[in-house]
Parts: structure tokens; C-alpha cells; sequence
């Protein structure tokens, strides 16, 4: 029989918070030093020069020059919590993941985010806000790193970058911090059509969320989960807010912006500490798993377009509630390491070339951002179950490891590790590809940026449609090139005459078609 694993970070691999951090009362060095006093630097008289041999100086000064790491190059801006996710156990011939089968309790710890704006920016900005939850499960960790909006700006990784350099502050000025408002945002999302679903849910009411406690969360790619008969579906993952989906209005989201920019940080906080405990429920849009992953003509493999839940309701599966502050910012929010590929048992990815992407992209930046390879180790990122890998050593090595051999196969340490048995190993799933030729070329429904951009605007009240015109009029308006106004209004002609007027009548613009929009009156509908 196998041994039982060995922790790859010793006897301390379940242990959830900070290790070795505030022992003991005294005040000593790093080195454990009792120290009578911090408060002077060492010195050649009492008014003569500070002497190079004061090695408590220049330890606490060094520290305190490396204190930042680099904020994350997206979704600087977080605030989080700790909870617990329970299971319904209606996942039950959907996939064998344990944390999803009936009564189970998940420990989860949740980042919220916005995305554009640096760690100091306003937490009511308009943007898209990131949703991103790490079960620490019995087989493993899972993330879901979602987004409080059900579709992405692109459909290839390959243009992140692209989309990024053009939502982030414009290069010269490093203007505006954390808001659409600006000509390189428009630039890209009108030459580049298939953002435009995205960018109308962004000028929607679901870009200035009231509350984190009051947003939904979207896994938005389609995954495929793995039932114990080895079955397969294609879902997609939704959290709802017990609390409902808020929202703030424009003139409040810009007056808290001045007034107390850490107004969603606050918020989640106090809510916790005062004992209202935000809850949300995970389900899942079910679809067949059918060789050209469609579903009643939208292509699953496409992040830009959503199935309307009318066609596949949100079958429940459990629900999770945030019931604990982190106790340390840096510690556990700043430095916890979300990633696509913290994959378990019964939960598999499917052949979304943005995902592709993302499998590689999030290890790499953490490399640089957590400073090595073992950021796995750090506390918040610790798994809650048994870890037997063969990575060794590296930068912040915190695990002192036995044996002599970490390969596989071996002798010499009794084989250990020994793979683990099919049935309760993360395999993966095998999946028909679709064969052809070798070719960097659009996969998808490229052609088709406008029928779901339009099927939003058209699902909107009347008040929710002069908010989104009034976002649009707002944001364009801060944009200096006329030609980039110009072309989003021709986008916005695609998705509907009667929005691409409004704002063009806003905007003091004529229409895309020439005609002078001055004295285009808005419809009714927009003035109510
Ligand atoms: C964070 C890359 C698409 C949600 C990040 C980070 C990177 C990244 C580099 C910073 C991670 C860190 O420093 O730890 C990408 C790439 C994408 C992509 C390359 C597409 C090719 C998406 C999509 C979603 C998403 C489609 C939502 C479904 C998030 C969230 C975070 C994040 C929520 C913040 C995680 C946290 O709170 O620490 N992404 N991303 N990303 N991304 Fe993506």
C-alpha cells in the first residue's frame, strides 16, 4: 500500500493564517535579538554622524525599502474575505468534484476587484469588477476567477495585451486612472467590434455596482464538468446574490469617489464585522456536450457572447457565505494567487482560446509579482488537503523536503509519490478536436459583435437605457479625437438607431450617416 503523502510544506501545510509572524512580547531583531530600543539610530556623539556598524538601522531600514511588491498588472485594486460554501448536493450526476456533493463544507476565501485602476484608485469607478473564489477543497484547490459581467472584451488571448495597453491609462499622461473615459479605450472597442457586448454591459448600471454584496459573478467562459459515469456537460457558472443585484447611480458613484474612495472595501468589512454576513448562490447553465459545442446557435467556445438564461436556467448547486475580515491585508489579500488552472476532479476546461491563454498567464505574472516560484506556499495559498508534489527548491522554498528522489518513477524513496488512482485523480477529459489545418486565423463567430450587444440594450427599462446613453455621453465626452467619437457612434448605429441618436444628440455630434443630430429629439422612451 502507499504511505500516506508527505506535506510538501511540512506540518504546517493545513495551517490557514500567518506562521511566525508576532512571537513572544519583546521587541527583537529579525534574527530573534531582544532589543532594548527602536527609536534612535546609533551615533558618534549625540549631534555627530550616524555610524555604518548600527546593523538594527540598516536591517529595518532595508526591510522597509522592499516592502511593496508590484501590484498586479490587472485587478490591482481588491478587497476580500473569508467564508464558507455549502453544497445542496444537486450536482449529482452532473460531476464527481467532492466539494459539490450534498452537505459538504468548503472553506473559501473571495477577492473582489476592479480591473483598470491602480491599488490606490476609487473603488465606485465605472468599470468591470473581478469575482474571484478560491474553494480550499478535500481534492484540491479550485478557483473561479469570474467577473461581475457575463462576457469578455475578446475572444483570443492573444489580444489581452492589446485590450489591456488600451483600457489602462493613456502612456503619456498616465490619464484617466480607472474609468473608460478616454480615446485609446473607445479607439480599441470601436475598431475591435467583437468588445462592444462588453462595453454596453460596462455602461449599463452593472458598471457602478452599489455594493460587492450586491453583485452577481460569472465564470463567463464555458467549462465542461465530469459526472462519476464519466459523462460530460457544458455549463456555465453563475453566483447570485442573495442581497439582489444593486446598483449606485452615476452622480452617487462620482460623488463617493471623492467622498470615501474606499467605499466597497468598507462596505464588505463592516458588513462582515457587524454580522451581516453577504451570501451568494453558485449554479450552473447546463448544455449537452455535442461536438461543435453550440447551444441553440451560440457558440459555447465564444467568451463574447452569453446564453440567455430563458434557453438554460441557473440550476442551483450550493451557496456561500462570507463570514470572516482577513486579518492581514498584505498576508492574505494581496498576496493570495488566483489561477484558471487550480482545476479538481469533475470540473474541466473546455477549448476557449481566452482560456488557453489564461492557463499560462496567471502563473507567469505571479512568478514575477509573488517573487518565485513557490507562491504556493504562502499561507492564503496553501491547499487544505494532503500535497506530494516533486517541485523542489527556489526562491521563498518554504518546505524542508525528505527522501532523495523527486522523480517519478523511483526506487530509492519507496516510490513515493505514487500516482494517484484514476478514479480519484484529476484526469482530463478526452475531448474530440476538431481537426484542419494549422492556421492563425479567427475561430469563431467573429462576424456576429452586434445581436447580443443589441439583445442587452433591448432587454433594458427605460431608465436603464437613458443611464447606459448617459454613460456613453459621459465617457465619449472625455475623448479628444472626434474620429474615435465618430466611429463608436457608427457601432452604436449596429446596435440600436434610436442609442446611437441619443448620444450623438448628447454628444452635440451629427449621426454617422451625416445627418445633423442637433435637432433629433430623444424617443420618448429615453425621457420618461
Ligand atoms: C487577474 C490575465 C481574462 C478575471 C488577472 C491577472 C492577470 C490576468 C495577469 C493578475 C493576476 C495576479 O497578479 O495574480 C488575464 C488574461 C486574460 C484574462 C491573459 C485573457 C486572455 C480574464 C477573464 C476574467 C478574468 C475573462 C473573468 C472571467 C480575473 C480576475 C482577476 C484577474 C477576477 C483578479 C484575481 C484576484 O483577485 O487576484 N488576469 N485575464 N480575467 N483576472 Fe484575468
Amino acid at each position: 500500500a502507499a504511505p500516506a503523502p508527505v506535506s510538501a510544506t511540512g506540518a504546517s501545510a493545513t495551517a490557514p493564517d500567518g506562521v511566525r509572524a508576532q512571537q513572544g512580547e519583546w521587541l527583537t531583531t529579525a534574527g530573534g535579538t531582544p532589543l532594548a530600543q527602536t527609536d534612535h539610530s546609533l551615533r558618534a556623539g549625540r549631534r555627530g554622524p550616524v555610524l555604518l556598524q548600527d546593523h538594527h538601522l540598516r536591517e529595518k531600514t532595508m526591510h522597509f525599502d522592499h516592502e511593496r511588491i508590484p501590484e498586479r498588472v490587472v485587478h490591482a485594486r481588491g478587497a476580500a474575505a473569508h467564508g464558507t460554501f455549502r453544497s445542496y448536493g444537486a450536482a449529482d450526476g452532473l460531476t464527481s468534484a467532492a466539494f459539490l456533493a450534498e452537505g459538504v463544507e468548503t472553506p473559501v476565501f473571495v477577492r473582489f476587484s476592479t480591473v483598470l485602476g491602480s491599488r490606490g484608485s476609487a473603488d465606485t469607478v465605472r468599470d468591470t469588477r473581478g469575482f474571484a473564489t478560491k474553494f480550499y477543497t478535500s481534492e484540491g484547490v479550485f478557483d473561479l476567477v469570474g467577473n461581475n459581467i457575463p462576457v469578455f472584451f475578446i475572444q483570443d488571448a492573444i489580444k489581452f495585451a492589446d485590450v489591456i495597453h488600451a483600457g489602462k491609462p493613456h502612456p503619456d499622461r498616465e490619464i484617466p486612472q480607472a474609468q473608460s473615459a478616454h480615446d485609446t479605450f473607445w479607439d480599441f472597442v470601436s475598431l475591435h467590434t467583437e468588445a462592444q457586448h462588453h462595453a454596453i454591459w460596462n455602461m449599463s448600471d452593472r458598471g457602478i455596482p452599489r455594493s460587492y454584496r450586491t453583485m452577481e459573478g460569472f465564470g463567463v467562459h464555458t467549462f465542461r464538468l465530469v459526472a462519476d459515469d464519466g459523462s460530460t456537460r457544458l455549463v456555465k457558472f453563475h453566483w447570485k446574490p442573495r442581497a439582489g443585484v444593486h446598483s449606485l447611480v452615476w452622480e452617487e458613484a462620482q460623488l463617493l469617489a471623492g467622498l470615501d474612495p474606499d467605499f466597497h472595501r468598507r462596505d464588505l468589512a463592516d458588513a462582515i464585522e457587524s454580522g451581516a454576513f453577504p451570501s451568494w448562490q453558485l449554479g450552473v447553465q447546463v448544455m449537452p456536450d455535442t461536438p461543435d459545442q453550440t447551444f441553440e446557435g451560440i457558440d459555447l467556445l465564444d467568451p463574447t457572447k452569453l446564453v440567455p438564461e430563458e434557453l438554460a436556467p441557473v440550476h442551483l448547486l450550493g451557496e456561500m457565505t462570507l463570514e470572516r475580515n482577513p486579518t492581514n491585508y498584505f498576508a492574505e489579500t494581496e498576496q493570495v494567487a488566483f489561477h484558471v488552472g487550480h482545476l479538481v476532479r469533475g470540473i474541466d476546461v473546455t477549448d476557449d482560446p481566452l482560456m488557453a491563454g489564461r492557463m499560462f498567464s496567471y502563473l507567469d505574472t505571479q512568478l514575477t509579482r509573488l517573487g518565485g516560484p513557490n507562491f504556493e506556499q504562502i499561507p492564503i495559498n496553501r491547499p487544505r488537503c494532503p500535497v506530494n508534489d516533486l517541485l523542489r527548491d527556489g526562491h521563498h522554498q518554504d518546505a524542508v523536503h525528505t527522501g532523495v528522489a523527486p522523480y517519478h518513477p523511483n526506487s530509492l524513496d519507496g516510490g513515493n509519490p505514487f500516482p494517484t488512482p484514476a478514479e480519484r485523480a484529476f484526469v482530463e477529459t478526452p475531448a474530440p478536436v476538431a481537426a484542419g489545418e494549422k492556421v492563425r486565423g479567427p475561430h469563431t463567430s467573429v462576424d456576429d459583435h452586434f445581436s447580443q450587444t443589441r439583445m442587452f440594450w433591448l432587454s433594458l427599462t427605460p431608465v436603464e437605457r437613458r443611464h447606459v446613453v448617459d454613460a456613453y455621453a459621459f465617457e465619449l465626452g472625455k475623448c479628444y479625437e472626434q474620429v474615435v467619437k465618430e466611429r463608436q457612434l457608427a457601432c452604436l448605429a449596429r446596435v440600436d438607431e434610436e442609442l446611437c441618436r441619443a448620444v450623438a444628440v448628447r454628444l452635440g455630434l451629427g449621426r454617422p450617416d451625416g445627418e445633423v443630430a442637433a435637432d433629433v429629439a430623444p424617443s420618448p422612451s429615453l425621457s420618461q
